[in-house]
C-alpha cells in the first residue's frame, strides 16, 4: 500500500502517518519497528529522550527496505539544548540509528527557562546547511517560540509536533501553522488510546463508515491536513491504523469530531515543562 506523502516547504516529502515509538524499549522496540516496516510504514518517529535509538538502528539494519525509502525523525532533548551541545548530540543519534543522515531533526521541547532554543535552532540550521539532515523542525512550541525563532533566524522549521487528538484540537495553533506552511504533525493522536476511542460519537461514527474508531481519529487527522505518528505494539493494530485511505469523513462529520474538544491546554504545558 503506497501512503500518501505530504510536501514540507523545503520540497521534500512526508509521509502523512508515520510509526510512534514512545515508550517502545531494547529487544521489543527492534521488534515491532521491523514488524511496522514490514507492514508498510516509511516514517518512524523517535527521540533522544525515548532511549530506543540503538534498537531502532538494529531494525533499521535488519530491513530490505532502502534508506531512501524510510524516513527517520529524532528530537534532541532538553539537556543537550545550546549549539555545541545540540551538534553533538546530533552524532550520538546518528551512531545510536547506524545513520549518515536524518530525515527530520526536531527540538523536542522549547524549555523557555533555559533560554537557550534560538540557539538550538542555529544548530540545527547547521545541520541542515551541511547536508545532514533533510529537514528540521521544532516539537511543543507555541506561537511565541516558533514567531522569536523564525524572527531571530529567518528560517521557518518544516514541521511542529504537537500533542493533538480530538479532545485537544490546538486550533489557533494549527490555523497559525498553516499560514507559515509549517506541518502540523500530531502526538497522541489517538488520545492515548485511552477514552477517546471509546466516545458515544466517535463510535457512532465508526458504525456509520464501518471502521473501527481509531481509523475514524486518525482519519480526521489526516483530513485536517495533518500528519500522525500513532504507536502500537499489536502488529494487528498497526494494519488498522494504516487502512485510512479508502472512506473519507464529510464535512460534518469533521466538524463533529472537530468539536467533541474536552482539554483546552495541554497537560504539559511548553512554557513551563522541563523535559531532560
Ligand atoms: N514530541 C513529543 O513530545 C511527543 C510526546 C509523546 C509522544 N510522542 C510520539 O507520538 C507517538 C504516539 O503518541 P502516544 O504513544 O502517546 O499515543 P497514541 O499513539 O495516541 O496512543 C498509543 C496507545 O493507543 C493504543 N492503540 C494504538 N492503536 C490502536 C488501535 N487501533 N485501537 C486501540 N488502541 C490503539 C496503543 O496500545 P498498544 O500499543 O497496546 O496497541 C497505545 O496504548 C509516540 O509513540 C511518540 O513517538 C511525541
Amino acid at each position: 500500500m503506497q501512503i500518501p506523502t505530504i510536501a514540507l516547504n523545503n520540497g521534500i516529502t512526508l509521509p502523512a502517518i508515520g510509526f510512534g515509538t514512545w515508550p517502545l524499549k531494547s529487544q521489543a522496540c527492534t521488534k515491532a519497528v521491523s514488524t511496522a516496516i514490514e507492514k508498510g510504514y516509511r516514517l518512524i518517529d523517535t527521540a533522544a529522550k525515548y532511549d530506543n535509538e540503538a534498537a531502532i538502528g538494529k531494525a533499521i539494519k535488519q530491513t530490505k527496505i532502502a534508506r531512501e525509502d524510510l524516513f527517520v525523525t529524532s528530537k534532541v532533548r532538553g539537556s543537550e539544548h545550546g549549539y555545541t551541545k545540540t551538534i553533538n548530540a546530533f552524532q550520538h543519534t546518528l551512531k545510536d540509528l547506524q545513520l549518515d543522515y536524518l530525515d527530520l531533526y526536531l527540538i523536542h521541547w522549547p524549555l523557555p527557562s533555559k533560554d537557550l532554543y534560538v540557539e538550538t535552532w542555529q544548530a540545527l540550521i547547521t545541520l541542515y546547511n551541511n547536508g545532514l539532515v533533510r529537514a528540521i523542525g521544532t516539537s511543543n512550541f507555541k506561537i511565541a517560540h516558533l514567531s522569536r525563532i523564525i524572527d531571530e533566524t529567518g528560517v521557518i522549521p518544516a514541521v511542529n509536533q504537537i500533542q493533538l487528538s480530538p479532545y485537544l484540537p490546538q486550533q489557533e495553533i494549527r490555523h497559525w501553522l498553516k499560514q507559515y506552511h509549517i506541518i502540523c504533525q500530531d502526538w497522541s493522536p489517538l488520545g492515548k488510546g485511552t477514552e477517546l476511542l471509546n466516545d458515544i460519537r466517535i463510535r457512532q461514527l465508526a458504525h456509520k463508515h464501518q471502521k473501527t474508531p481509531a481509523q475514524i481519529v486518525l482519519r480526521w487527522h489526516i483530513q485536517l491536513g495533518n500528519s500522525v505518528i500513532p504507536k502500537t505494539s499489536t502488529p494487528n493494530r498497526m494494519v488498522e491504523n494504516l487502512d485510512i485511505f479508502n472512506f473519507a469523513l464529510d464535512k460534518d462529520d469533521m466538524l463533529l469530531i472537530s468539536t467533541i474538544n474536552q482539554h483546552s491546554a495541554p497537560k504539559q504545558d511548553p512554557d513551563t515543562y522541563i523535559e531532560e
